[in-house]
């Protein structure tokens, strides 16, 4: 397939096109380097697709770009381009939120109406769209409700990729994510903060009592998603891709603690916009994509810390 990968030089976004090219597709990829976290960063992320013959790359914005030549001959197009961060979406940096998220996709769909080779558009959406959910785990039809403007964001976005696909019969999915992480993964994000501090023998900020929750899912899982849900997913449907299984982030430490050794910890307030549990009810997606996550918790965050050591040993 010739696919089309936004916001390919993050974290999934890097990992999805290093993956479809691996399976001999081509990838036409795009990025603008915001700058939430360094390009240095996103450049090494992209260092290995760039040597791949398959692998086009455009340095430009959605908001600006030529969309029509980005999916000229396009056939499966993986939307992964926002402005991540819940904590940072409050506030003046909300108009980064809907420019990113809402005002792109949109341009991106507007887009994809008149892109004729068009088989999947497939978005990364956020389980942070349900917010503080009405049940545990949380199925797709519970009603969102964000506690972050991100989330907000992410909805919006959602509910564009559900109105194109009503309205234009355009082949859109999306996709839930519940909490990434993994080699490459957001320096922001607190797997890959936990793990450098311990390594560099710091302490690390924890928001909250810690017994707040997640469903963490491995990288390598989503992006199996994204490949299933691009051959199998249902026009305008929404899928759940959670790991799995729910751990608080005072387990996480446990377990960081037996592969990094001792971690010293500084405990704060909990941060607006945090949702205090997510967990996903993948049955949708197992039944109808064949999604089947393989990474538990331990074993993927001993791929991280692997990762992370040989990041520093390298800088
Ligand atoms: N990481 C997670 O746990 C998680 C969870 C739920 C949903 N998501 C979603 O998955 C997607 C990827 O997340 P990530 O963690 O890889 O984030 P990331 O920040 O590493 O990657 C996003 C990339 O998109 C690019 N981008 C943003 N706006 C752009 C624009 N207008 N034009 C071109 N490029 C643009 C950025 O420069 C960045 O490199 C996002 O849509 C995010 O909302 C991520």
């Amino acid at each position: 397939m010739h696919c089309v990968v936004t916001g390919v030089a993050g974290f999934i976004g890097s990992t999805l096109a290093e993956r479809l090219l691996a399976a001999g597709h081509t990838v036409r990829g795009i990025d603008c380097f915001i700058d939430y976290y360094p390009k240095a960063v996103k450049l090494k992320n992209l260092e290995i697709s760039l040597a791949h013959k398959n692998f086009t790359f455009l340095d430009e914005n959605i908001l600006a770009a030529d969309l029509n030549r980005l999916l000229d001959g396009a056939e499966w197009v993986f939307h992964q381009a926002a402005q991540a961060g819940v904590r940072a979406s409050w506030g003046e940096l909300f108009q980064t939120y809907t420019d990113n998220n809402i005002l792109a996709t949109q341009r991106m769909l507007e887009a994809c109406t008149r892109c004729k080779s068009l088989k999947k558009v497939v978005y990364a959406s956020s389980s942070s769209v349900y917010g503080n959910a009405e049940r545990y785990p949380t199925i797709e039809t519970d009603l969102p409700k964000p506690v972050s403007p991100y989330g907000v964001t992410k909805l919006a976005a959602e509910h564009l990729m559900c109105l194109y696909a009503s309205e234009y019969h355009l082949p859109t999915t999306s996709l839930r994510y519940f909490t990434v992480y993994g080699p490459r993964q957001r320096p922001d994000m607190a797997f890959n903060k936990f793990i450098r501090a311990a390594l560099k023998h710091e302490e690390i900020t924890l928001y909250g009592d810690g017994e707040q929750s997640r469903d963490f899912t491995f990288i390598d899982d989503i992006v199996e998603g994204n490949l299933l849900a691009a051959a199998r997913g249902a026009p305008g449907a929404v899928y759940n891709l959670g790991g799995g299984a729910v751990i608080t982030v005072n387990e996480v430490l446990r377990l960081l603690e037996e592969i990094v050794g001792p971690i010293k910890v500084r405990r704060l307030e909990s941060q607006r916009g945090d949702a205090r549990h997510t967990g996903a009810e993948t049955a949708k997606a197992r039944a109808e994509l064949g999604f089947a996550p393989k990474v538990a918790v331990p074993e993927g965050l001993r791929r991280e810390a692997q990762w992370m050591e040989r990041l520093l040993a390298s800088s």
